[in-house]
């Protein structure tokens, strides 16, 4: 595949849409546990809209046969780098989709298209938020997640073919290189674990990351982040309250600093819910190789890592 470079950059990591085979068990765990807002004048039975800041729809998630990622949305900062990062992507060979009015509408954009990247994860690019309101509320007053620029968090997609899907990423979407994390297998008969983190245009220092192995759901994690470690905390009573299972136990990582424990929500999916993420100057970032993830705690109850 050829890689060409593009004018366009990814401002920030906008929406994300899970598929779920268990609705109602999504809605208590956004709501009552994570204190996410239920966006109540577009959610139904089949699907829920998720608020975290004054866009309508950060975390949407579907009822579906299957429990699977469908779609990470990622920002342009306007319609011309909208087109040029489609224009980079068709380059590439790769098919993409133009949504239509009203998918575009639930996404709570102006215009989105969908494509694959070379290991086949599904993402979106948008530009121009729409129905943004000031009016978020959440049922557990926590009292912001931390958004706007840095975006709605971090994801992380698995990349078995992660060269390729790296170059991908940084010379088609405009995503810079962060940290490269290499750590010993847990599993015999399993590479040594590979993360590469990227930052999009904004101050968080990954918006996204590839992870080397394979992973059935297509999302290793989604990190939301608030505004202080009571919120953390609080969250984590939570999590024990409902008896929810804990993927990693809560630590700081050390490229990102993030202090953060991980959970196994509804359908097998891990949310990193965390604070104190490290913020760069993503023009002018000397890219760190790393052979360490965290100062302190995550001990990973499975073997996924951060
Ligand atoms: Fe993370």
């Amino acid at each position: 595949m050829s890689i060409s470079v593009t004018s366009g950059k990814v401002s920030s990591l906008g929406y994300i849409i899970l598929l779920t085979q268990d609705i109602d068990a999504w809605r208590e765990f956004g709501s009552d546990v994570l204190g996410l807002m239920l966006n109540s004048e577009i959610s139904n039975a089949e699907q829920l809209f998720f608020r975290m800041d004054n866009h309508p729809s950060r975390l949407i998630v579907k009822h579906h046969d299957s429990n699977k990622l469908a779609a990470i949305g990622w920002e342009c900062s306007g319609k011309e780098s909208y087109e040029a990062v489609i224009t980079a992507i068709e380059t590439t060979g790769a098919k993409v989709k133009r949504g239509n009015e009203s998918a575009a509408a639930e996404r709570g954009v102006t215009e989105y298209a969908g494509s694959k990247d070379p290991d086949g994860n599904p993402f979106e690019v948008f530009h121009t938020r729409t129905g943004l309101r000031d009016n978020f509320q959440s049922p557990l007053d926590i009292d912001k997640f931390v958004t706007g620029k840095l975006g709605m968090g971090h994801a992380v997609i698995p990349a078995p073919k992660v060269t390729v899907t790296e170059a991908f990423y940084k010379n088609v979407l405009g995503f810079g290189a962060s940290d490269n994390l290499t750590l010993p297998s847990p599993t015999a008969g399993m590479p040594d674990m590979n993360i590469r983190f990227f930052h999009a245009n904004n101050p968080r220092h990954h918006s996204l990351a590839l992870f080397n192995w394979p992973n059935p759901l297509g999302l290793v994690h989604l990190l939301l982040e608030v505004s202080s470690v009571d919120e953390v905390g609080t969250c984590l009573d939570r999590i024990h309250a409902g008896n929810y299972p804990l993927m990693a136990t809560l630590g700081r990582h050390c490229n990102d600093n993030m202090l953060s424990f991980y959970v196994i929500g509804p359908g097998g999916f891990a949310i990193e819910y965390g604070c104190d993420g490290l913020k760069i100057d993503s023009d002018n970032y000397q890219t760190t190789v790393s052979t360490r993830a965290d100062v302190w705690g995550h001990d990973y109850m499975s073997p996924v890592p951060a």
